[in-house]
């Protein structure tokens, strides 16, 4: 991650080897702007009658070496309407302009972004976004190109401008949170985008114990103490793979002592072929995403290392690969869970509800304050809501809405659907307890009412990333691949709680 640190002070004086200043629709200039086109004899004022750049959102232009100022380019980048402006919209402005300057020569920068007006945003917030836009734009996964581009000149720094002194200390505070946050995504989608060769369940478990904290304790149990434990469930979908499977518990005792914590749960399929109801060849490759629920909790927890933030976490991931070995478990097959309910399988690939069966149960049965889920559960949830917003279901309203709060925040959204009683009807079972399938409809509610049967009555979030862990167009804060979805979120909301 490149350097960014917060300053204040005018455009006009700044040496670095670019200055970005937003232009406002109808080629309106911000303070910045105005200040720069003032000592430059009104140069801005003039390139903007002659060329085409009218402040539309997004549009970037670059003037060299203007009068009066001390920077080799002036880079104006279009804001739009300014009461359009929320704190997304910068967090993209930034990124596009990030993105933009790497490719300049420029090393050094400095972004006049956050004078522009974010309505209920003060300068901690909107430095936070413009921080995050940076780091998160600049992501890149390229591990394995042989060729390494050869940059000479690399973007190595920028400076976030805030317009007073006095905004230093909590901008400089709200950089630093920025920075957890975009470590732990980007330690998130390195994860995710690693190739399932790689990426196994072995290594899940080797990168979550090299997360080191005086607070953080991390057990991962190979495939001989998940016997001992008892974890049938996640056994029963490791079958048909060679590779073993990992249990991995994670406590941080960041907060009071005594005080129950909130667990994180994740998925953590490193690879889902289907298994014996193996899955189309068309994209299958992007089943190595199917441990993005593990990734978006290692990720929170790296950050909530990073930042020492004060709470309790107790986080748990089951982890495997649904293959079709000889020993794969079957449709038919009736598997008993780790809780004891007994589970009929009716279509092994929908493994991810069995394996979160175990992780649940053990979650509950440490009596944390809640639990929220982390899963790319189900493939109706992409149908439902695409790519913009993960699935949100659970037992308790008041839980519900203070995710969604952070959804809103954050841009890492959500959406709810509903659990009502008549759904569980679906998943009852004529020879077992349940079965792992419901109906034709709803797919992504009964997936959630077979999780519930596990969480006993712990207040519970179940989040369904299927549709926003990754995305092969990539977007502006994102590459392609995976986007960490999750980690902003979450991190916001135990943000929250801590003040
Ligand atoms: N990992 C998939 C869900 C998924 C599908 C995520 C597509 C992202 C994109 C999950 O294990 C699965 O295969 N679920 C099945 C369940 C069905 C058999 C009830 C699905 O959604 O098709
Ligand atoms: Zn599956
Ligand atoms: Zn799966």
């Amino acid at each position: 991650m490149i350097e960014i640190q917060v300053k204040s002070g005018s455009a006009v004086k700044q040496r670095d080897d670019a200055v970005v200043i937003p232009l406002l629709e109808g080629r309106k200039l911000s303070d910045s702007g105005k200040a720069i086109n003032a000592a430059s004899n009104k140069s801005l004022v003039d390139y903007l009658r002659k060329f085409d750049q009218s402040g539309d959102s997004g549009e970037i232009g670059t003037l060299y070496n203007v009068q009066g100022t001390l920077t080799a380019r002036t880079v104006l980048i279009g804001a739009g309407n300014e009461k359009k402006l929320d704190l997304h919209k910068l967090r993209t402005l930034a990124a596009k302009a990030a993105r933009h300057l790497e490719k300049s020569g420029a090393r050094d920068v400095s972004f006049f972004l956050s004078e522009l007006a974010v309505r209920g945003s003060g300068a901690a917030d909107k430095a936070q976004a413009i921080a995050e836009g940076i780091w998160l734009g600049l992501y890149k996964f390229e591990q394995y190109k042989s060729e390494k581009k050869e940059n000479k000149r690399e973007l190595r720094s920028v400076t976030i401008m805030v317009k007073s002194r006095r905004d230093l200390d909590a901008a400089e505070k709200a950089v630093a949170v920025a920075r957890g946050v975009c470590r732990g995504t980007i330690f998130a989608r390195d994860l995710a985008n690693g190739p399932g060769n790689v990426c196994t369940p072995e290594y899940l478990g080797d990168q979550a114990r090299a997360l080191k904290h005086k607070n953080l304790k991390v057990t991962v149990m190979d495939k001989k103490a998940i016997e001992k434990a008892g974890f049938t469930g996640l056994l029963a979908v490791n079958q048909g793979s060679s590779r073993e499977p990992r249990f991995i518990v994670l406590n941080y005792q960041g907060g009071k002592k005594g005080d129950a914590p909130v667990a994180l749960v994740g998925k953590g399929l490193t690879f889902d072929a289907g298994g014996i109801s193996i899955k189309p060849p068309a994209h299958m490759d992007e089943m190595k995403f199917d441990m993005c629920g593990a990734a978006a909790v290692l990720g929170i927890f790296r950050a909530v290392c990073e930042l020492s933030l004060p709470v309790n976490l107790l986080g748990v991931i089951a982890s495997t690969e649904n293959l079709l070995g000889g020993a794969a478990y079957k449709p038919g097959d009736i598997v008993k869970s780790y809780k004891g309910i007994n589970i009929e399988v009716l279509n092994t690939d929908a493994e991810g509800r069995i394996i979160l069966a175990d992780a649940l149960a053990y979650a509950a049965e440490q009596k944390p304050e809640q639990i929220i889920d982390f899963a790319t559960l189900t493939g109706a949830c992409v149908v439902a809501l695409g790519s913009e917003a993960s699935g949100l279901l659970g037992n308790d309203d008041a839980l519900q809405s203070k995710i969604e709060k952070s959804g809103k925040h954050t841009h890492d959204r959500v959406w709810r659907l509903p659990m009502y009683e008549e759904y569980q009807e679906q998943i009852k079972s004529e020879i077992a307890d349940i079965k792992n399938i419901g109906g034709r409809g709803a797919g992504t509610i009964t997936a959630a009412c077979f999780l519930s049967r596990f969480v006993d009555d712990v207040t519970w979030a179940h989040l369904d990333i299927a549709g926003t862990a990754w995305d092969m167009k990539g977007s502006d804060i994102s590459a392609k691949g995976a986007t960490g979805s999750g980690v902003r979120l979450l991190l916001d909301y135990l943000g929250r709680r801590t003040v």
